[in-house]
Parts: structure tokens; C-alpha cells; sequence
């Protein structure tokens, strides 16, 4: 089974980095293929604690190479302070490749990012303020900055002068900003070409010949289902592919190489940032779900919105990515609840739907249809094998097994590497 791609199913948070982690040992490769450092993974292994933002989790395994695809946006400075951090914990990081068609994120996009996002007001997206949407429209727009160009200083200042030429402006004149000069952004965007380079490679050529040669390749998403600029609640989406298929454009593989696509859910579901969320609960059983599932960002450190799982949102999942496995994550978190509510459907104003509607506005109108499933009071965070799981919990996981399109293949009782119990192996 040499690829698979681990995707989050609803709108982030999952817990991909884990799931992605406890692969670590079965894998040669994990790719990084959309978003950047509005990303937050946090992986657990024995007592150490790791929130990985613009690197694959795969780092954190011995004898993985991590990529970063030329679909992610870069953040130098991030990269580099990410890169020494891990490796004063210990961190072999000398594998690390980088796409040489990745783009950067200059600084100026890091403040039209938040600037335009005071501008909207009401209207705002909620970003993590990390310039990603920017560097995107800079991309579709075809006045972005890649990787390769730090290394031919005379394209670079013809890049960073067109795309000044028009940024200074709106700067100016949109939002009373100060005009960003052309060499300030040459100066930081050089300060680390030189420990880069090494790392620069034609990652499409190196992952397909690593395929070729039966190894194995794990590409994690970033971001989520309902966060894809194509799939998700548009316009409260991030900019990039976080689907299945941005696998393949964010790293240079073909769709017949991949194997199996793993959707990684929560046993509820949780959004950070603005838009629409069905399930979502504003009460006190909200707080208590909130506080016992440490519902708060790795990235932003914002409170997430949290509510009941949403199969609707599974089998959109299910469909939009052709997931072949589920990871079913925070099983643990829902010990205590007399009942368990689980949305079936929607009712969008008085019509029942079954599937995801195609509309934005209906989906705005969603009100869950709700199943009531016995819930549990046993720890469960031992639990290693389903047996051992109380029957209604047990239940619970067979009952979202049948409403969500996908098999059930893990169940996460724990955040540390070894806390899941596996069904059906993912990998051979
Ligand atoms: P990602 O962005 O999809 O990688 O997910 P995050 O790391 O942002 O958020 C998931 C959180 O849940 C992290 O704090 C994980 O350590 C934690 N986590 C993952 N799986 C489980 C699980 O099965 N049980 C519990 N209690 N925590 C988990
Ligand atoms: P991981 O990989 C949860 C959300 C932001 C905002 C929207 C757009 O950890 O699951 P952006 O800065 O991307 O332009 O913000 O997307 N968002 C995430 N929410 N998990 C993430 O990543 C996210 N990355 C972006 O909160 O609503
Ligand atoms: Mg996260």
C-alpha cells in the first residue's frame, strides 16, 4: 500500500498530526501538500509534547523524510525557527526537502492578511492572520514568489517589484498603511536562502521514483473537508486544496498512484473561526466538551466552537475525498454523557436532507436532526482493543460506522501515540 493521504474530515483539529504520527514507522516519506503555518498539529509521544505547524508530523519519526510540496505556502521565518526548535529537542531534521515551487509568504501578506481582515469587520473569515489567503491570490494572481526564485536574485527583484507596485498601493490607499519598501522584503526573504538551499529539490521527481521503488508515502492535509476553498463552507474556508486531490497538485503525483485516503473525524466536531456550524453548542453541556476535550487552538490559542458529530458532514467527507478508512478520534472525550446526540440529517426549512445541500444558504438554515445514542461512564483510555470498550460505547462507534459512508478503522482514546485501538490496519 505505498500511498495514502490522511485528510481531516470536518473543519480541522481532528487530530491528523497523531494519526499521521502513529503511521510514522510504517512510512519513508510524509508530505506536507497544501496550507502553511496556519496550521497546528500537535503529536504526543511518551511525555513529549510537539506542535507542529508548517512541518509534516512525519519529522518527528526516525527515518522518515519530510517534503513539503509545492502546493504549501511558506513562512521563512517560521520554517526556520520550527527547524531549530525541534532540533534542540533532539530532532534529526536533516532529511527535510522542499519544493523548489513551493511559494513564500512575504512579509507584506502576513499584514494585508490581518489588515483586510479589520476591514471586513462583521464580515471577517476569523484567519489565523498568517498571510496564507494572500500568498494564494498571489499564486492564482501570477505575481507570487517561489522558492526557486530566492535563488536568481535579478527575477526575485523584478517579482518583488511587480507585486509591490500594486500591494503599496492598497496599503496606501485602501487601509493608511505605510508603503513596504523592495529591499526590506528582499533582505528578509534572503535572510535564509543560503541554510535553505540544501533542502530545495524537485520533490514531484523524488516522491514518484520513491513510488516507483515500492516505498512508502504518506501525505498529510492540512486544514479540512469543510476548509476547502473548492468543498468548504465557502467564503469561511482557508485558500488552499485541503481534499484528497490536493494531494496530487501539491506534490506532483498522479491520482492513480494513490492508494487509500484516510478521513480523520471526531467522535464530535469542533471549528475555529467564522461560519456556519450546524451542530453547534452554545450552552453549558458546550463549555464541559470544550473544557474536557482541551478545545482550544494549537495555533491561535482561540476557545474552538464545539457541537455534536455530524454524519451529513461524514458522508460529504466520505464522498468528496473517497475515503477509504475513518479514524474516529476523542472517543475519551465524550465519557460521562447520559445521552449522546449524533445529527443524522438536516431540516432546511422543513425539508429533510440527507446529504450535504448544495447551496450555501440552506446550509446556513440547517437545523440537525438528532439521534439519541445511550452514552457511558468507563474510562476508556486503556482500551486497546474494541472488545474492551463498554457496549455503548461500542454502540456509539458501530452506530456512526453505518451513518458516515466509511468503514471505521481507528479509535482514538487518548492523545498519545499508543492510545487508539485499531480495527482494520491502514497500512498492509
Ligand atoms: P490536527 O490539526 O488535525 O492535527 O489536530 P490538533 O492537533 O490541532 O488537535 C487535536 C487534539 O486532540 C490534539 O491536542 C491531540 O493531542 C488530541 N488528540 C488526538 N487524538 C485524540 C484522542 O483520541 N483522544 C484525546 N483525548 N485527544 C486526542
Ligand atoms: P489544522 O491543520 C482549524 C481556519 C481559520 C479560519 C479559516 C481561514 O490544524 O486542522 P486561514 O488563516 O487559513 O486563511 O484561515 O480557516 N483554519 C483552521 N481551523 N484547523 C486548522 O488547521 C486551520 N487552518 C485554518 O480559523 O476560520
Ligand atoms: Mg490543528
Amino acid at each position: 500500500m505505498p500511498a495514502v493521504v490522511v485528510v481531516g474530515a470536518q473543519w480541522g483539529d481532528e487530530g491528523k498530526g497523531k494519526a499521521t504520527d502513529q503511521l510514522g514507522a510504517q512510512v519513508d516519506y510524509v508530505v506536507k501538500f497544501n496550507g502553511g503555518n496556519n496550521a497546528g498539529h500537535t503529536v504526543v509521544i511518551g511525555d513529549e509534547k510537539y506542535a507542529l505547524h508548517l512541518l509534516p508530523s512525519g519529522i518527528l519519526s526516525p527515518g522518515v523524510t519530510p517534503v513539503i510540496g509545492n502546493g504549501v505556502v511558506v513562512d521563512l521565518e517560521v520554517l526556520f525557527s520550527e527547524l531549530d526548535h525541534l532540533e534542540a529537542r533532539g530532532v534529526d531534521i536533516s532529511t527535510l526537502l522542499v519544493s523548489a515551487s513551493a511559494h513564500v509568504i512575504p512579509p507584506y501578506n502576513r499584514t494585508l492578511d490581518k489588515v483586510t481582515e479589520r476591514f471586513l469587520g462583521k464580515r471577517q473569515i476569523g484567519t489565523t492572520g498568517r498571510g496564507i489567503g494572500p500568498t494564494y491570490a498571489d499564486k492564482m494572481n501570477r505575481v507570487g514568489i517561489r522558492i526557486q526564485d530566492l535563488y536568481d536574485e535579478k527575477i526575485l527583484r523584478e517579482k518583488v517589484e511587480g507585486a509591490l507596485d500594486l500591494k503599496n498601493q492598497i496599503l496606501l490607499k485602501v487601509y493608511n498603511r505605510r508603503a513596504v519598501t523592495v529591499d526590506e522584503t528582499l533582505d528578509a526573504l534572503l535572510a535564509f536562502a543560503d541554510r535553505l538551499e540544501p533542502m530545495v529539490a524537485d520533490c514531484s521527481l523524488v516522491l514518484n521514483r520513491a513510488l516507483d521503488e515500492g516505498r512508502t508515502v504518506l501525505f498529510e492535509a492540512g486544514q479540512a473537508t469543510m476548509l476547502d476553498v473548492d468543498h468548504g463552507t465557502y467564503p469561511f474556508v482557508t485558500s488552499s486544496s485541503a481534499t484528497a486531490a490536493g494531494a496530487c497538485t501539491g506534490s506532483g503525483i498522479g491520482p492513480t498512484r494513490i492508494d487509500s485516503v484516510v478521513g480523520v473525524i471526531k467522535a464530535y466536531t469542533t471549528r475555529v473561526g467564522e461560519g456556519p456550524f450546524p451542530t453547534e453548542l452554545n450552552d453549558d453541556v458546550g463549555e464541559w466538551l470544550r473544557k474536557t476535550g482541551g478545545e482550544y487552538g494549537t495555533t491561535t490559542g482561540r476557545p474552538r466552537r464545539v457541537g455534536w458529530y455530524d454524519a451529513v458532514i461524514a458522508r460529504y467527507a466520505s464522498r468528496i475525498n473517497g475515503l477509504t478508512d475513518l479514524v474516529v478520534t476523542k472517543l475519551d472525550t465524550l465519557t460521562g454523557l447520559e445521552k449522546v446526540p449524533v445529527c443524522v440529517a438536516y431540516d432546511v426549512d422543513g425539508t429533510r436532507c440527507e446529504e450535504m445541500p448544495a447551496d450555501q444558504s440552506s446550509f446556513h438554515h440547517a437545523v440537525p436532526v438528532y439521534e439519541y445514542l445511550p452514552g457511558w461512564w468507563e474510562d476508556i483510555s486503556s482500551a486497546r482493543t474494541f472488545e474492551e470498550l463498554p457496549a455503548n460505547a461500542r454502540a456509539y462507534v458501530e452506530y456512526l460506522e453505518s451513518i458516515s459512508g466509511t468503514r471505521i478503522s481507528v479509535i482514538g482514546v487518548g492523545p498519545q501515540r499508543e492510545a487508539a485501538i485499531v480495527r482494520h490496519a491502514i497500512l498492509g
